[in-house]
C-alpha cells in the first residue's frame, strides 16, 4: 500500500483521535507499579476521575474494555436470578442485556425502535407496578453509540424517585463521559460504566466503574461470582494508590494528561463544544436532504450523529468510498441498522475545523458514491459554526 498523506480522520464514535499531548504522556518510560511514583500518579488519576464523573464516591479503573466494565457493574451488585430492567435502545443496550442473561440475571428487556431513548414514564410505570421490589436494578445506556440517541438520565432518576423504588441505577456512559453532561451524584447513579477510548481521548484499554455508597453496600451481599472484576480487592489496594495486579501504567500517564486537558478547557466548555458540533452536523444532514436516525430532538446526541441512507443505498458502500478517497473512517451501522445508516463521530479532541473537514469528506463522498443529496450540508454547518464563533467572540469582548 502506498503512503496515505496527511492525518487519518478517525471519525468513528470511538476510539477517537488521541491528542499529541496524551500520546507523548503515554510514551514515558514505564515505571515500577509498586513504587512511590506510581502511587502518586494513581492517586491523582483517581481523584481527577471523580471530577469528570461528578462524584464524591469512588471510581475504579480496570485494565480492560468497556465490555469488562459492564460485567464488573453487574457482577458486583447483583445475584443470579435477580430481576433487572433494561431497554432496547440499540446495539449496545442489546449486548449488555445478553451479557446480563448469560450471567444468570432475569432481564425485563423493554422493546424499542432503535430511534428513541429510554422513556422515563415507562421506567416509572414498571417500577410502580413492582410492589414486591423484585427489580434490583435499572440499567440504561446514556448515549446509545449505535443510534446517536441520548437518554435523559436525570429524568429517569426522577421517575425512579417518584415510584419510590429502591432499585439501583446502572448507567453506561461509554460514549457520553467527558463529552455530554453527566452528573453521577446529582442523578443518584449507583454505578457508572465508562471506558478510555471516547470522550477521554485515550487509546482503548481502560474500563471504569463509578461506584456509589449504595452500590458498594450492595456489593457486600451480591452473589454473582467474580474474581478479576471484584471491587473490594481493587478498592483495598487503591487506598494506597496500588492495584491488586499489574495496572496499565502508561495508559494511566495518558489518562492523567487527558484529565488535565479536560479541566484546563473546563467541563462546561467541553460539553458546549460537543453540543455545537452535534447541532452543526444535524444542520448539514438536513441540508443534504437526509434523515437523522434519532427521532426526538430532546434526545439528540452531541457525540455522534447516525444518518439514515436513502432507500436502496448502502451505508457501508458510502463509507468505503470515503475511506478510499479521503482517508476518513466513519462509523458503520451495527446490528439491526447494518447498511441502513452511517455514523459521524464528533467527540473527543475535535474542533470546528475538524468538523468542517469531516463534513466536507462526507459531502464529497455522497457525490462520489452517487447517493442522491443536495450539496448544501457543509455550507449549512459552516454558517452555524461561524455564527456561534461570532457570538462567542462578542461575548468575550463585552466581558
Ligand atoms: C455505549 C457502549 N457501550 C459499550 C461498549 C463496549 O465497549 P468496548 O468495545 O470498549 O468493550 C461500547 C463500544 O463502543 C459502547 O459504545
Amino acid at each position: 500500500m502506498s503512503r496515505q498523506e496527511g492525518r487519518h480522520f478517525l471519525q468513528i464514535p470511538g476510539p477517537t483521535n488521541v491528542p499529541d499531548r496524551v500520546l507523548r504522556a503515554i510514551a514515558a518510560p514505564t515505571i515500577d507499579h509498586r513504587g512511590p511514583e506510581f502511587a502518586r500518579l494513581s492517586k491523582e488519576v483517581l481523584e481527577g476521575l471523580k471530577v469528570i464523573f461528578k462524584t464524591e464516591g469512588r471510581v475504579i479503573v480496570f485494565p480492560g474494555s468497556g465490555t469488562g466494565a459492564w460485567e464488573a457493574a453487574l457482577v458486583n451488585t447483583l445475584s443470579p436470578g435477580d430481576k433487572l430492567l433494561m431497554f432496547e435502545t440499540g446495539h449496545f443496550a442489546t449486548l449488555w442485556c445478553s451479557m446480563a442473561q448469560r450471567l444468570g440475571l432475569d432481564v425485563d428487556f423493554v422493546p424499542g425502535d432503535w430511534r428513541s431513548g429510554v422513556d422515563p414514564a415507562t421506567v416509572e410505570a414498571k417500577l410502580a407496578g413492582d410492589r414486591g421490589h423484585k427489580i434490583k436494578a435499572v440499567a440504561v445506556v446514556h448515549n446509545e453509540t449505535s443510534t446517536g440517541v441520548a437518554s435523559r438520565v436525570g429524568e429517569i432518576r426522577a421517575a425512579m424517585n417518584r415510584a419510590g423504588h429502591p432499585a439501583l441505577l446502572l448507567v453506561d456512559t461509554i460514549s457520553s463521559l467527558a463529552s455530554i453532561d453527566f452528573r453521577m451524584d446529582e442523578w443518584q447513579v449507583d454505578v457508572t460504566v465508562g471506558c478510555s477510548q471516547k470522550g477521554l481521548m485515550l487509546p482503548p484499554g481502560l474500563g471504569f466503574n463509578g461506584v456509589s455508597d449504595k452500590a458498594l453496600a450492595a456489593s457486600r451481599s451480591a452473589g454473582c461470582k467474580r474474581s478479576y472484576w471484584d471491587w473490594q480487592e481493587m478498592l483495598a489496594n487503591n487506598k494506597s494508590g496500588f492495584y491488586p495486579y499489574t495496572p496499565a501504567t502508561n495508559l494511566l500517564y495518558g489518562l492523567h494528561e487527558a484529565i488535565n486537558m479536560l479541566l484546563e478547557e473546563g467541563l462546561d466548555r467541553v460539553f458546549a463544544r460537543h453540543d455545537r458540533h452535534g447541532e452543526a452536523t444535524r444542520r448539514a444532514v438536513r441540508a443534504w436532504g437526509l434523515e437523522l436516525l434519532c427521532k426526538n430532538p430532546a434526545e439528540y446526541s452531541s457525540s455522534l450523529t447516525a444518518v439514515l441512507m436513502p432507500a436502496g443505498q448502502d451505508g457501508d458502500a458510502l463509507r468505503n468510498v470515503i475511506l478510499k478517497s479521503f482517508n476518513m473512517s466513519l462509523g458503520t451501522g451495527l446490528g439491526k441498522v447494518k447498511g441502513k445508516v452511517f455514523r459521524i463521530g464528533h467527540l473527543g479532541d475535535f474542533n470546528d475545523l475538524s468538523l468542517a473537514g469531516t463534513l466536507a469528506g462526507v459531502e464529497m463522498g455522497l457525490t462520489l458514491a452517487d447517493v442522491p443529496h443536495k450539496a448544501a450540508g457543509v455550507a449549512a454547518a459552516l454558517d452555524y459554526l461561524t455564527r456561534a464563533a461570532r457570538a462567542a467572540a462578542g461575548k468575550k469582548s463585552a466581558a
